[in-house]
């Protein structure tokens, strides 16, 4: 592997239903990170998905289909390491060291666990638990400096930095005496933000945009076609208000600081530039040029994902090509991390220079 000063590496779940929320938060930023002097590691994690039931067919097709939308989206798996979770086995591997090390009040604090499982906690999997313990183990796994995540999981990765912070002091003697000097783990920077960091619905400027709305045109699927993106927007609520000229005036309307920001996401240019072009203009004019951005920027995106997905054995060869890279990264760390911890392994092992 060519020699980086930045290592990045972010997930999605494959649970269905890809929208403009996962494209603007996700997808889109992570072809932006390809061109930072970065090795860029792009994961599906099925393993995360799992926490909650799926059918086994659904899930493979799920799969698939995150895999094509990355590449539709510019996604270049020659220069990133695309690569779905289960293929690679130190996921879960370093997720059991990281059990040991992660604490019981932490994850007690963890606010989407307590979403996720709702009222009947009982019955929720150990694995919805957990689920924050694997996601640092994915991003420490390859030592990742940086995860761009929606705003969303800003708690998962700060839990990811405490497990990384306690490794590193509990095992400090030994990972100096290993020659991997005062800290093993790096303390990874979350890359939060950007105008659409928070996609809301269409329907309801206050509701995120979600795969799970029972409205379908409350949010944007990356396998739209052309129409019905058009008419999605056309469609979107509004206020009866014209596009303020500055953007504390977007304060207090949801549906048009939603509109606004999708256009600037879109785009690549800030809310302000938006309202320096369209500030005092009606929805009746606005709406028209975000449909049309929307439908020149996403519709081939949607295009190029049926053509993909029409190929699975052209998908599943890209995804075996990115896990075996993936796994020589990983596999490193979990070498170094077996002899810090003091496990005995098969292979050259590296004793202890003291
Ligand atoms: N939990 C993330 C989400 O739902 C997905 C994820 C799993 C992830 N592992 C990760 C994101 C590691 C970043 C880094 O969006």
């Amino acid at each position: 592997m060519a020699a980086f000063t930045e290592l990045v590496f972010s997930g999605v779940q494959p649970t269905g239903n890809l929208h403009l929320g996962n494209y603007l938060g996700a997808v889109k930023r992570f072809v932006e990170m390809q061109d930072r002097d970065a090795q860029c590691l792009y994961c599906v994690v099925d393993l995360h998905a799992i926490t909650v039931w799926q059918d086994p067919e659904a899930l493979r097709g799920q799969i698939r289909e995150v895999t094509a939308a990355f590449l539709a989206a510019g996604i270049d798996p020659k220069r990133s390491i695309v690569f779905n979770q289960s293929q690679v086995p130190q996921h879960a591997e370093l997720a059991w060291v990281f059990n040991c090390v992660a604490r019981l009040g932490w994850l007690n604090r963890m606010t989407q666990f307590k979403e996720k499982a709702g009222k009947d906690r009982e019955n929720a999997s150990i694995g919805l638990y957990d689920y924050p313990v694997l996601m640092a183990a994915d991003i420490l796994a390859y030592r990742a400096t940086h995860v761009p995540v929606g705003e969303d999981q800003k708690q998962h990765l700060e839990l990811t930095r405490d497990i990384a912070q306690k490794f590193n002091t509990d095992f400090s003697g030994s990972i100096t005496a290993h020659g991997h000097g005062d800290a093993f783990f790096p303390i990874t920077e979350p890359l939060i933000g950007g105008p659409a960091a928070r996609v809301m619905s269409l329907r309801d400027g206050t509701k995120k945009m979600s795969k799970s709305d029972p409205s379908d045109n409350a949010r944007i699927n990356l396998t739209d076609d052309a129409d019905a993106i058009a008419q999605k927007i056309r469609r979107a609520k509004t206020d009866p208000e014209p596009l303020p000229s500055e953007v504390a005036g977007l304060k207090e309307r949801p549906e048009a600081d939603n509109l606004v920001g999708i256009y600037a996401a879109l785009a690549g240019i800030t809310r302000e530039d938006v309202l320096r072009d369209f500030g005092g203009a009606q929805f009746s004019t606005f709406k028209p040029a975000l449909a049309d951005l929307a439908v020149t920027s996403l519709a081939p995106i949607a295009g190029e994902m049926r053509r993909l997905t029409a190929d699975p054995g052209h998908i599943d060869a890209v995804l075996a090509d990115g896990g075996a890279r993936a796994e020589t990264i990983a596999a490193q760390t979990l070498d170094a991390v077996k002899d810090i911890v003091g496990f005995v392994r098969r292979g050259p092992s590296l004793q202890a220079v003291r």
